[in-house]
């Protein structure tokens, strides 16, 4: 079933966080939606600009739909990550995502809210929430480059939900996207997230570049050629206090990759005869399900599926 997040915010706010995770192609389709039915998780679809484009559009929006009617047991929600305002319009009009993200953090505080707006505004009308994002993480945003963190100020955040009426809201509180996060020991600025919950009570916040990155998994791709030096990621022993602090939803696509990356350097350093690309992907999309199980359960998100189930019908 195919829902809004804020329907999925609402029942999970102050108590676990939903699972955002960015998906590309069939293989991850499947492993997904499999690893959140066997946990019994609800969660979040996440295409991004680069994943729309990868194959095509059409192709990852179609994977959706027929996903929703093989697991007719999942309820999620199917995201537009990182959006410019172009395709966030596009998503709107497509019919097929109930949720969008308008990322113009990288613009000054006022142009911003004039983009985010204008993205609502089309989402409402259409019955689509809508993420947006104010301060910046720093590294890679799709096409945009921050070279050093620019946390997010409380009381912006809070005049900035006012101005535009978006839905939830990503906050930069030290994360950074990729495999490559942390220099040293890790600092989550939680203080942002309390003052901002103090100001903005239930409302549901959003932690981007969420990813573990786990050092037996990047061994394992090293261990099988791999060249990742130096990786680290958040700890996810953090999750939960996040979520009590407002945070609802929480974005992986790193560790995923890396899933693959393992499955499928492993793969053909042990069977270096074979072509068959079916090999790895067999392998593959258990692996993935594992992944996404495992991590449902650090979001606290696992065994919910029922719970949400009964909160949709009231
Ligand atoms: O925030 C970025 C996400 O990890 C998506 O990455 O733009 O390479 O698809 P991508
Ligand atoms: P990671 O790179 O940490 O997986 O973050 C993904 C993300 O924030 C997608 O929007
Ligand atoms: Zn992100």
């Amino acid at each position: 079933m195919i829902v809004t997040t804020k329907e999925l915010f609402a029942h999970a706010y102050g108590k676990y966080a939903i699972g955002a995770y960015n998906i590309n192609n069939l293989e991850q389709t499947m492993g997904l939606f499999q690893g959140n039915v066997q946990s019994k998780a609800p969660f979040i679809v996440q295409l991004s600009k680069g994943a729309r484009s990868y194959t095509h559009k059409l192709m990852l929006e179609a994977m959706m739909q027929t996903a929703d009617k093989i697991f007719p047991e999942a309820i999620f929600a199917i995201h537009l990550d990182h959006g410019d305002e172009a395709t966030c319009m596009d998503c709107i009009e497509s019919g097929v995502y109930s949720s969008v993200m308008i990322d113009a953090s990288a613009e000054p505080y006022e142009k911003n809210v004039e983009i985010t707006r204008r993205v609502v505004e089309a989402a409402h009308a259409k019955g689509i929430v809508v993420e947006a994002e104010i301060g910046q993480l720093k590294g890679v945003e799709e096409d945009v480059v921050a070279a050093e963190h620019v946390y997010t100020k409380p009381e912006e955040a809070y005049r900035f939900v006012q101005d535009t009426g978006c839905d939830s809201l990503a906050c930069a509180i030290g994360t950074s996207h990729g495999a490559f996060k942390f220099k040293g020991d890790q600092k989550l600025r939680f203080d942002i997230l309390e003052q901002i919950q103090k100001l903005m009570p239930g409302y549901p916040l959003v932690m981007h570049g969420s990813s573990s990155v786990p050092q037996d998994e990047v061994a394992r791709i090293n261990a099988a050629g791999g060249a990742i030096k130096g990786a680290s990621g958040v700890d996810a022993t953090q999750f939960l206090g996040a979520a009590k602090l407002g945070v609802t939803k929480i974005n992986i696509d790193t560790d995923g990759r890396l899933v693959w990356c393992r499955v499928h350097r492993e793969f053909f350093r042990d069977h270096p005869e074979q072509f068959d690309l079916r090999g790895p992907g067999k392998i593959f999309m258990p692996e993935y399900a594992k992944f996404i199980a495992a991590k449902n359960e650090l979001l606290g998100s696992a065994g919910q599926l029922d719970s949400v189930r009964e909160y949709l019908k009231k």
